[in-house]
């Protein structure tokens, strides 16, 4: 029990004492504000850029212990999540809290499978982006463009309209990220086919040519749906930061999602696994990595795909990506480079500089090797991270909107520029200027 557990705080400016309560292993920063406040100054205030040691939210969607490797969704191990449930069913599990009787199973993935249309302006809006537009960038704005095709998402106090958006954004996500990567290659855009699984259906809108219906290879259907699954959520991660924040406005979660598609977008959160694959390419061949461990051990660069922020232990989807290669290389044939990986973590695992220093591999590592397998471009790799993270930030987001004690996001500053500066106007100044 931690209920009664407290922490006296002296201020050495005045030697007052504060007693603020901990409640599971935090205080409230609220607390903290009234330690030192008088009618002219403000209290104590926390310094945490990148928020590293601040909690947000509670939150009862995913577990993570970093330190024992230990990743689950609603109290599920994502293990087991991987290897015996659906990224569908995963996706009603992080919505609802908890997994779907068959009736409520069936009813989801008719209302998933009935919803993946999108409006054809939307089609002409994607159309309108140029031939080499990043797929990010396009599935970014058109997600965004679908707020203002139902305006009634801002309606987000009423659980039916919510419920309708959520629905519509995890149909609908495979079919933009798709016309994304096709848009690229000046192939035709193809419309769902709803006689498919999800993920069957995504690599129709993918790969489908001239035939009249697109046979997937359940290997690779069931490879991709694994992947989804790992990608569903990660607690309060940047991009899920980035949805909570401007959800918090209120705004419609069409707004919000794009938000966290715009988080996703930059390099340090979704584009670990482009780097490795580079990083692989690189190197090589096997002969090269040692000189290649040595030049990392140096601090010449990084061993890409290796560490977390939060794992200090093997990442647990990293285990489990490792596993899906072997289904996807067995219908693609083996990717060269994974010889390679392999090698290398081999290596790194038993290097003292990567043990002390508690780097496993992360999901990143094998992931791209995967993508690529499937034909995949880098600048796809985010999407399909987008598509997969999608259940997860709106499990968020609706966690979000019916929790009271959440406030429009609004942190501290510690200001540090110039104070009552006397302004002189442009005339004036450029007048002495010679
Ligand atoms: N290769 C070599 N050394 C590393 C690596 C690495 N990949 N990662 C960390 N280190 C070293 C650091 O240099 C540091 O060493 P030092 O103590 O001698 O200075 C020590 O390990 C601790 O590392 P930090 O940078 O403090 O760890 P942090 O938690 O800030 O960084 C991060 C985590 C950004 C993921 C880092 O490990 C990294 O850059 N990895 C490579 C990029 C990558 O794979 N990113 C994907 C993350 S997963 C995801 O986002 C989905």
């Amino acid at each position: 029990m931690t209920e009664n557990h407290t922490l006296t705080v002296r201020d050495n400016r005045t030697g007052e004492e504060y007693e603020l309560p901990i409640t599971d292993g935090t205080i409230r920063a609220g607390d903290l504000g009234k330690i030192g406040k008088t009618e002219d100054e403000p209290g104590l205030a926390v310094y945490d850029p990148g928020f590293t040691n601040t909690a947000s939210t509670r939150s009862s969607v995913t577990f993570i212990d970093g330190d024992k490797g230990i990743l689950e969704y609603r109290g599920y191990p994502i293990e087991q999540l991987a290897e015996k449930s659906t990224f569908l069913e995963v996706a009603y599990l992080l919505i609802h809290g908890e997994l779907p009787t068959k009736e409520q199973h069936d009813q989801w993935v008719h209302e998933i499978t009935f919803h993946t249309f999108v409006h054809e302006n939307v089609k002409s809006l994607m159309q309108g982006f140029r031939y080499d537009a990043h797929p990010m960038g396009m599935l970014l704005s058109s997600v965004g463009a679908l707020s203002t095709f139902y305006p009634e998402a801002r309606n987000i106090s009423d659980p039916t309209v919510r419920h309708e958006q959520v629905v519509r954004m995890i149909a609908k996500m495979p079919t933009l990220g798709a016309w994304s990567f096709r848009h690229a290659q000046g192939k035709p855009y193809v419309y769902p086919d709803n006689d498919l699984s999800y993920t069957e259906n995504f690599l129709s809108m993918l790969f489908k040519m001239s035939e009249p219906k697109y046979d997937p290879d359940p290997r690779l259907a069931k490879a991709l749906d694994v992947l989804l699954i790992l990608h569903a959520d990660h607690e309060q991660n940047c991009s899920t930061n980035a949805v909570r924040s401007v959800g918090s406005s209120q705004v419609d979660p069409y707004s919000a999602v794009s938000a966290g598609i715009a988080a996703l977008y930059g390099p340090l959160h979704g584009g670990a696994n482009e780097a490795v694959l580079k990083m692989l390419k690189r190197i090589g061949s096997k002969e090269n990595i040692p000189a290649f461990i040595e030049g990392v051990k140096n601090g010449d660069e990084k061993l890409m795909g290796f560490g977390h922020r939060v794992y200090k232990n093997y990442d647990p989807r990293a285990t489990i990506i490792k596993k899906a290669c072997d289904d996807v290389f067995e219908v693609t044939g083996v990717n060269p480079l994974l010889e390679i990986a392999q090698e290398l973590e081999k290596i790194a695992l038993e290097d003292e500089y990567f043990v002390k220093r508690k780097l496993y591999p992360n999901v990143d590592f094998y992931s791209g090797l995967i993508y690529e397998a499937l034909q995949f471009p880098p600048e796809m790799f985010t999407v399909l991270f987008a598509i997969g993270r999608t259940p997860g930030w709106l499990a968020q987001w609706s966690e979000l909107v019916d929790d009271k004690e959440q406030k429009i996001a609004r942190p501290k500053q510690i200001y540090t520029g110039d104070r009552r500066l006397e302004f002189v106007p442009a005339a004036e100044r450029w007048a002495n200027e010679s």
